[in-house]
């Protein structure tokens, strides 16, 4: 991979001053990767690169239909000074599974390990040892032909940015509201919910300001057809917890894949808790509050690792879980997990790699 270095990189000083106060997507890091696609030539011109804007075409087909897939991803400096990623190798098989679902070509999996490992090799540093502080990585890929027809494009650009973030509760963990929506839903059966592809996200924000219209900080999707089967959360996936039992609704195919959901399902077994993949129906979900069933519920995903959720409405009512307080069980796993990401805990399960 060609190594072009920033001739303006952020000052160490500049630095210090950025995790002092990272916030969210506020910052990019000196450089970012490019590998281009085109029919004739597949990959080629894998690069790191200084981060700048693009020049495109106002006829770029990304611009029109939409072709655009992303990924989230995190990586953490341990306490022996390097820097490591979380299950990778997952976010690179299900980018492929998003590519293919939008008629996009796949990025081998070997291609984005070896582009985040060059890319961290240039902008390690970009990786605070602060408590709490990490790189959120963001390899993302988008149709580049010029041209109006409704097509796969024949030319594509992968790029991977990335953005040092701060705890996600700087204040403590705070349960979370959301809002069960019945009026609009995320994904149906054929869909592209299993993808990780922009217009999903698009498709979402309507609901989310509905969410907050009701006073949640979250929407809660159910299924499109029977309009009665949980499905996931805002850009996180959902756990219910009955005593011991840890349950997540099933990978129907209009839910995404997360990489967390999967870890917790692994991390229960070690703990001693009881994980199951079942269809839960907000009326399961009400009568296993108003019984004391179901005693914690929380989601889970890159961003914030483990939400505890405290509080649930939808048009039939309001419900707190757990007095709305961070329950033991979810106070548990996210230790677990967030111990094993930052390297305090044993990496029992080989999750992380090594990028620099
Ligand atoms: C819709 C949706 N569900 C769930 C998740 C959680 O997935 P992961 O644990 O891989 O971050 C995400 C975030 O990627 C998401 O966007």
């Amino acid at each position: 991979m060609r190594i072009e270095r920033n001739p303006s990189a952020v000052s160490d000083e500049d630095l210090t001053r950025i995790f002092d106060e990272p916030g969210f997507g506020k910052y990019y890091t000196d450089h970012m990767v490019q590998i281009d696609w085109s029919k004739s030539d597949g990959w080629h011109a894998a690069r790191v690169q200084p981060y700048a804007p693009l020049s495109l075409d106002p006829a770029t087909s990304v611009m029109h239909y939409g072709q655009a897939i992303f990924e989230g991803l995190k990586a953490f400096r341990h306490p022996n000074n390097h820097v490591y990623a979380f299950r990778p190798d997952q976010n690179a098989n299900r980018f492929m599974k998003s590519a293919l679902r939008l008629q996009m070509p796949a990025l081998p999996e070997q291609m984005f390990i070896d582009s985040l490992r060059n890319f961290m090799q240039v902008d390690g540093r970009w990786v605070s040892d602060r408590p709490e502080q990490s790189l959120y990585i963001r390899p993302f890929m988008i149709a580049t032909e010029v041209g109006l027809g409704v097509r796969p494009s024949s030319q594509y650009s992968f790029f991977i940015i990335a953005s040092p973030v701060g705890p996600y509760f700087p204040q403590g963990v705070k349960p979370v509201s959301v809002w069960i929506s019945t009026e609009f839903v995320r994904a149906a059966p054929g869909g592209t919910g299993e993808a990780k592809c922009a217009g999903n996200y698009a498709a979402s924000l309507i609901a989310q300001a509905q969410a907050a219209e009701h006073g949640c900080d979250q929407v809660v999707w159910i299924d499109a057809l029977e309009r009665k089967w949980i499905e996931e959360m805002g850009g996180m996936n959902l756990f219910f917890v009955y005593g011991k039992k840890v349950v997540t609704p099933s990978l129907t195919g209009t839910l995404l894949r997360g990489i967390t959901r999967d870890s917790i399902l692994t991390l229960c077994k070690d703990l001693g808790f009881e994980p199951s993949e079942a269809m839960i129906s907000v009326d399961d979900l009400r009568k296993g509050l108003e019984s004391g069933e179901i005693t914690e519920v929380f989601a889970c995903g890159t961003a914030a690792a483990i939400t505890p959720i405290g509080t649930i409405k939808s048009d039939q009512g309001t419900w707190s879980v757990n007095s709305g307080q961070p329950g033991d069980v979810t106070m548990t796993l996210r230790n677990h997990l967030i111990g094993i990401q930052t390297g305090l805990q044993s990496d029992s399960h080989r999750w992380l790699m090594e990028l620099c």
